[in-house]
């Protein structure tokens, strides 16, 4: 391609560490669909000729027939998937292919196709949550009023409703497409026609291929828009954030999934065995997804690295920036999928969640708002109180409510027989019934109004 320059070719070594073919072939659609709108848009202008902008269309059609076909060719010489299809459209039209590179350079032809993998790939993630937030959805609504104990410090801390539980999960991922959306506004603005960093000479016209590969508007600088890439920095960072919240869920089932918990039986499906021990039904996918997590860290950090000490305009380092973004994409939508599954499809053992959140003095705090309450106990005297009380339920292995009205006026004779009705579980979530509380009327609320947003209801 630039022969005329150069007296030898490239070493086997040059070779191989310039191709980016290997990973950027993931592009051949973008690319296709912006050189065609570029010729449309040089022969427009009048700066090639309506028959060469046709026979170049034309060949650009049979190339991406091709690839669709039998993928594309891997041909290190070619470097990259737009040296490869200008090559392809050579050999098919001839010398007329050379036009469509006029008022164009691979600079801002790679930051147009990436624009729009980026923009294609946001699109997907935000469809993956939305499935993902109607399981989280629908499993909420079934157990608005199934209790389990809330933890601190992963101490049982106060009853709560599972359903309240996963719709936490509802708040994360609703952040999280937010997240993707602002960064799709951000990223929809067209480089195309910034050329190799300074614009061109040539009378483009850069709204018009804005227009027609549905960007809001070209970029406003020629420098930044070949050299930016915080548009896939954008995407890599809302990936790395949702994917630290479906770890923490996939963390979650794990834990419920253990034996001493046993809150959960998690699908078949996304389960393995055991080559050894019989007995296991281990929770790989949910560990995967944590893993994952990791690695989509590692992605965002590694283009935020690769482009922090980068000065105007393109260097050849801003070629790493499409693995990252690529193996971050499959491997969030991979992880979405999986826990999408895990929540649709595993039984939750509400028996044993309550039973754990009856064991666990869940209903301390109950205790103590209702010495604040009915008996006029400053709070911090209350606690105390109920510290007793919970030292002695445990001495003898028992719940709180398993107390008698004698024990308990032992320790403070303010207590009377009213006091069992706000230590049950039950009395304790329903009593939690401020705005976003866990009580199961709260909860309801929130499922129908999380169904009206999702287009459920
Ligand atoms: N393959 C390159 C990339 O992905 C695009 C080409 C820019 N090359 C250049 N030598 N200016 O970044």
């Amino acid at each position: 391609m630039w022969g005329g320059r150069f007296a030898e070719g490239p070493s086997a070594i040059m070779r191989e560490i310039n191709a980016s073919i290997p990973f950027d072939k993931a592009l051949w659609r973008q690319d296709i669909a912006a050189s065609k709108a570029h010729v449309a848009m040089l022969g427009n202008q009048g700066i090639v000729t309506a028959a060469d902008a046709a026979t170049i269309t034309s060949g650009l059609d049979r190339i991406a027939a091709e690839y669709e076909q039998d993928g594309v060719p891997e041909d290190w010489d070619l470097e990259d998937i737009h040296m490869t299809t200008e090559s392809r459209l050579a050999e098919l039209i001839g010398p007329v292919a050379g036009r469509l590179h006029t008022a164009r350079s691979r600079n801002d032809q790679v930051a147009t196709d990436f624009r729009l993998w980026v923009r294609e790939a946001m699109e997907q993630v935000d469809a993956g949550l939305e499935l993902l937030q109607r399981a989280l959805v629908n499993r909420a609504g079934e157990h608005a009023a199934s209790i389990m104990p809330g933890f601190t410090h992963l101490q049982t801390a106060q009853p709560v409703t599972l359903g309240h539980h996963l719709l936490a999960y509802y708040e994360m991922i609703r952040r999280d497409r937010s997240r993707f959306a602002d960064a799709r506004a951000r990223l929809n603005e067209c480089p195309l026609g910034s050329a190799a960093l300074a614009g061109t000479g040539f009378p483009i016209d850069r709204d018009a291929t804005a227009k027609a590969l549905g960007f809001d508007g070209p970029t406003g600088n020629s420098l930044d828009a070949v050299s930016d890439r915080d548009f896939a920095l954008d995407y890599l960072m809302a990936a790395a954030q949702c994917s630290l919240h479906l770890s923490r869920l996939a963390e979650e089932f794990i834990i419920w999934a253990s034996q001493p918990f046993g809150f959960v039986r998690l699908p078949d499906a996304l389960s393995t065995g055991s080559s050894i021990m019989p007995q296991k039904k281990n929770p790989d996918a949910a560990e995967l997804v944590r893993g994952h997590a990791g690695r989509i860290i590692g992605c965002a950090t590694a283009l935020m690295v690769t482009m922090k000490g980068l000065p105007l305009a393109y260097s050849k380092d801003m070629q790493d920036d499409k693995p990252p973004v690529f193996e971050a994409a499959s491997l969030l939508a991979l992880s979405i999928a999986a826990m999408t599954g895990m929540v649709a499809d595993s039984t939750f053992r509400t028996e044993r969640m309550r039973q754990a959140a009856e064991l666990g003095y869940a209903t301390a705090t109950d205790l103590a708002d209702w010495l604040v309450r009915e008996a006029d106990v400053p709070f911090r005297e209350a606690h105390h109180i109920t510290g007793a009380a919970v030292k002695l339920a445990e001495s003898k292995g028992a719940a709180l409510d398993a107390l008698s009205l004698e024990e308990l006026r032992a320790i403070d004779p303010r207590i009377d027989e009213r006091v069992f009705a706000a230590l049950s579980v039950d009395a304790s979530v329903a009593s939690r019934a401020s705005y976003g509380g866990t009580a199961p009327e709260r909860v309801r609320e929130q499922v129908a109004q999380a169904r009206r947003t999702l287009g459920l209801a």
